[in-house]
């Protein structure tokens, strides 16, 4: 059911765990499923110098969550409004399509960190 690269990040999530000094921080849940994302990027010179996730969720919200955090380093706030959750589904290799929501997840918490440094929060 599922691709080898979705299987991969699934297992060995990458990037999972608390960020320290995180200076955007977003969240995002899925009302029907209950599964809950939540991303940390620290941002300096206004590109992603690293990024983390801590989800509450499916197979699949891990591996697009995994996924995501991989695919925002190094890029810049401009670049990071761009990211869908197309792109993310893509990077993995495609979702079964009664999974594809999962993704949404990914887009909503990257929206949410970036409206919190566009606040200059930073907590979340
Ligand atoms: Fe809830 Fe996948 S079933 S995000």
């Amino acid at each position: 059911m599922y691709s080898a690269h979705v299987m991969d990040h699934f297992q060995n999530p990458r990037n999972a765990g608390d960020l320290p000094g995180a200076n955007a921080v977003g969240s995002a849940g899925n009302p029907s499923c209950g599964d809950v994302l939540r991303l940390y990027l620290k941002i300096e010179n206004g590109r992603v110098a690293q990024a983390s996730f801590k989800t509450f969720g499916c197979g699949a919200a891990i591996a697009t969550s995994s996924i995501l955090t991989e695919m925002v380093k190094g890029k810049t706030v401009e670049e990071l409004r761009a990211v869908t959750n197309a792109q993310v589904v893509e990077a993995l290799g495609g979702l079964p399509p009664f999974k594809a929501h999962c993704s949404v997840l990914a887009e909503d918490a990257l929206r949410s960190a970036l409206a919190d440094y566009s606040s200059g929060n930073g907590a979340g």
